[in-house]
């Protein structure tokens, strides 16, 4: 069956992307697209969304102001995208969400919910395009508003809302509520209030018809208090709703025997051949060059989520030991400042690349030797995948995606030559130490490691498995919107 789907994202690669969700949101929809779904994508069009592809504008919605729907295609490939201009909220350098002083734009209310309003229109099809969607897949905080306002609307599309990250929610004050001009009866608990302020994500995860995560685990997780951020009442309360479906990866882009970013390209059978990419990882990130040296690596947000702290704390211990770390990465200023610090210290044993910094995430993951992930909370996570595939060991804390991808070199996953990576459980850097001295013994054992490395190289993380649970979850949000739809005929004419 073609369904057509309007996909409504704040970021996709490579026309921006700040996290997973960029990668999530071209992946999946080409993935969809190759399933023979006719689905369109929908986001704001940022100043560097709009020099990354070619758009030709459809429909202007307000000269003055810039207001308008330009067309054209995520680049790569055939999928159709609408970006949504605003000279004011929009066109902006920088990143999407944050302004230079790294604090959140002032008007991101207003600027995402526009987002969710025209969302609204082309989902009716009230704006002339000539094509209305069987269903509206919402994505984050930025697009919660959309469920909401769609929820009244006659002849509504089915809409489904994917948690990426329930930590970012897209909370503002009442104040905000009220200039948005929001519909009053929106003003309570089990609408948009969220103790007494303005939350967005309540939006999809209050009225989509369908919810879901990107991992089976943080499904779970966000159903607890230590994970649900004050909403795991209302999870709870829908998880008959709720299923997690698991991120694949672009498996093209992320190749590690056709990768043109990497110098030397390898596959399982010749992972040997990464010791040329590790002593060019060494040279250009000025590390002493030394191929038996065991070289540790980070490439990610420098943020709280991600462990960096536990990393930080653990650095007085990890220099004793014969290893290496580079990290590609950026974030929290202190995490930034204090690395930096650790780089002046002993330049030859650790390295930094700050920024955002594709062509070195690549090559980190060709050449290091164990990846480090200890993340507090990962709704699923790519980098473990991206490692896996690269023959870069992951080391992971046992929550969300790392927990459902990664298996742990214990001895029976040793034995039966499944293990992938090294797992640990405690958000500790005592934890984090053992699960390093493990994978550092293991790496003394060069038969051992192959193996891990190997495994995780022969894993499939392709989006099509993921791209059909997709499909069978909108199939089911249609299912609910049929029939509520029936109940709702029978109510109105008896
Ligand atoms: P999150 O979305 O929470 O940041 P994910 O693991 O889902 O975590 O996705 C992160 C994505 O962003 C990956 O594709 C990763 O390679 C990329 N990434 C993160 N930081 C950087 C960086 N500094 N340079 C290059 N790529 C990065
Ligand atoms: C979020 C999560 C990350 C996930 C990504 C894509 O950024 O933090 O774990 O992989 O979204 O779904």
């Amino acid at each position: 069956m073609k369904r057509k789907l309007l996909f409504v994202t704040s970021e996709a690669y490579p026309l921006i992307k700040t996290g997973g969700l960029a990668d999530v949101s071209s992946s999946l929809p080409i993935a969809l697209h190759a399933l023979g779904q006719e689905v369109r994508l929908l986001m704001p069009g940022y100043g560097p969304a709009l020099a990354a592809g070619h758009f030709e504008p459809v429909k202007v919605l307000h000269e003055a102001q810039g207001i308008a729907i330009l067309e054209g295609v995520l680049p790569g490939s055939e999928v159709p995208v609408w970006l949504l201009t605003h000279e004011q909220y929009f066109a902006r350098s920088g990143n999407p969400y944050l302004g230079p002083d790294g604090r959140p734009w002032p008007d991101n209310a207003e600027r995402f919910a526009l987002l969710c309003h025209v969302a609204v229109e082309i989902a009716m099809d009230r704006l002339g395009l000539g094509w209305k969607p069987d269903l509206v897949h919402c994505n984050d905080w930025q697009t919660g508003l959309i469920p909401a306002l769609l929820g009244d609307e006659p002849g509504r599309p089915a809409t489904v809302f994917t948690i990426h990250n329930l930590a970012y929610q897209g909370i503002f004050p009442h104040g905000t509520f009220l200039r948005l001009r929001l519909p009053v009866r929106f003003w309570s608990p089990q609408a948009l209030e969220f103790y007494g302020q303005l939350s967005f994500i309540k939006g999809g995860l209050a009225f989509a018809d369908r919810l879901n995560t990107v991992s089976p685990t943080y499904a779970k997780e966000i159903q607890t208090k230590e994970f649900g951020y004050g909403l795991e009442g209302l999870l709870t309360h829908r998880r008959d709703r709720l299923n997690g479906i698991l991120n694949g990866i672009d498996q093209e882009a992320w190749n590690p025997a056709t990768d043109p970013l990497i110098p030397v390209n390898f596959d399982s059978r010749s992972v040997e051949r990464r010791a040329f990419n590790k002593a060019f990882l060494q040279k250009s990130f000025g590390l002493t060059p030394d191929g038996d040296r065991f070289l540790l690596a980070w490439v990610g947000r420098l943020v709280q989520q991600k462990g960096i702290d536990l990393v930080i704390e653990l650095l007085p211990k990890l220099i004793q030991w014969p290893v290496q770390l580079a990290i590609v990465g950026s974030g929290e200023a202190r995490y930034e400042q204090i690395l930096t610090q650790w780089t002046r210290l002993y330049p030859d044993r650790i390295a930094l690349k700050l920024g955002y910094d594709e062509p070195n995430a690549h090559l980190v993951e060709a050449g290091a030797d164990l990846f480090l992930m200890p993340s507090r909370f990962e709704p699923c996570g790519l980098n473990q995948m991206y490692s896996q595939r690269y023959g870069a060991v992951p080391l992971v804390r046992r929550v969300g995606g790392l927990a459902d991808t990664v298996e742990d070199a214990d001895p029976a996953h040793l034995s039966a030559g499944t293990a992938t990576g090294i797992v640990f459980e405690e958000a500790s850097a005592s934890a984090l130490e053992r699960a390093i001295l493990r994978a550092l013994a293991l790496y003394q054992d060069r038969a051992s490691w192959r193996s891990l490395q190997r495994a995780g190289m022969g894993k499939d993380f392709s989006w099509q498995r993921s791209a059909r649970c997709y499909l069978e979850l909108y199939d089911r949000a249609l299912h609910d919107r049929a029939n509520a739809d029936g109940l709702l005929r029978k109510v109105v004419r008896p």
